[in-house]
């Protein structure tokens, strides 16, 4: 059963689907990945909107982080449609697309260099030389991090913490000026402090761009999301406004993973 396979795929047409954008940021038409011959996402269909934040949630094993790898394209086998901004990622140059979409991980990949450093990693050279302090405080401060590591931009980046250093790694990706940000459990091997400070954060840079956030913690889902993307075994079993998914499931596989946190989709 694929309930994926009838949505439409232009956001004004959208009927099942209850995200509707009349200017997508990010939109999925019938995107499907195999690997080793086996079918990992089946005919995905998704619209985000130009701001806020989508929890993009399903067992462990359904598809999630293989989805993100699609957008920012380290799979690049897939079949069907990825735009952002109207522009086909697969039409842009990898590094720029990269460089748009920025992508933070579950575990932290801080460079063996300065705190500063790390931070204008992803620049191209020449800018790198031609940075501003005021910038680099900026995005330290946008990710929370500032007021710890003002003094010390000079250690080297792995001697923060670990809930430091995955604030680092946002400020790396801030830095880029990103259009859209991934976030793959962004927060799942933090320390509740460093957890909150992240969502607060993430919250706030959430009000100018999209960010699609994969989370198992469905209490942190209602807690940071607006929308709610739930796919299982690969495929899109229903995505919604949070306050409608958590209260009024529409699809039986919804609310047998929000009641259990299991899901028997074959
Ligand atoms: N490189 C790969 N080759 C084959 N199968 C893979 C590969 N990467 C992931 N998979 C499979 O794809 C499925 C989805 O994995 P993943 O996207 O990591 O799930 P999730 O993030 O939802 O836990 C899993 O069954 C996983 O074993
Ligand atoms: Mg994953």
């Amino acid at each position: 059963m694929n309930l994926n396979r009838s949505l439409p795929c232009t956001p004004m047409e959208s009927g099942a689907n209850k995200i509707v954008s009349a200017q997508p940021s990010l939109c999925l038409c019938n995107v499907s990945l195999q690997l080793d011959g086996h079918a990992i996402l089946g005919e995905i269909s998704l619209h985000m909107p130009q701001t806020g934040i989508t929890a993009l949630i399903g067992p462990s094993g359904a598809g999630k982080s293989t989805l993100l790898r699609c957008i920012n394209r380290l799979h690049d086998g897939w079949q069907g449609s990825i735009e952002l901004g109207g522009q086909s990622v697969r039409e842009t140059d990898v590094d720029s697309l990269r460089r748009q979409i920025g992508l933070i991980a579950q575990k932290p990949a801080v460079f063996p260099c300065s705190i500063r450093d790390n931070v204008i990693f992803g620049l191209p050279n020449q800018q790198r030389k031609s940075v501003s302090d005021e910038s680099i405080r900026q995005v330290l401060e946008q990710a929370a991090l500032w007021r710890e590591v003002e003094t010390r931009l000079n250690d080297d980046a792995d001697t923060l913490s670990v809930g430091q250093q995955q604030r680092l790694c946002l400020a790396r990706a801030l830095m880029l000026e990103p259009s859209f940000l991934l976030l793959d459990e962004p927060t799942s091997a933090l320390d509740p402090r460093s957890r909150d400070m992240i969502e607060h954060s993430l919250q706030s840079i959430a009000s100018q761009i999209p960010l699609l956030w994969v989370t198992h913690d469905l209490e942190q889902a209602k807690r940071i999301s607006e929308r709610v993307i739930f796919i299982c075994d690969g495929r899109l079993i229903e995505q919604a406004d949070a306050s409608d998914f958590f209260s009024r499931p529409e699809r039986m596989e919804s609310r047998e993973f929000l009641r259990w946190n299991v899901c028997d989709c074959d």
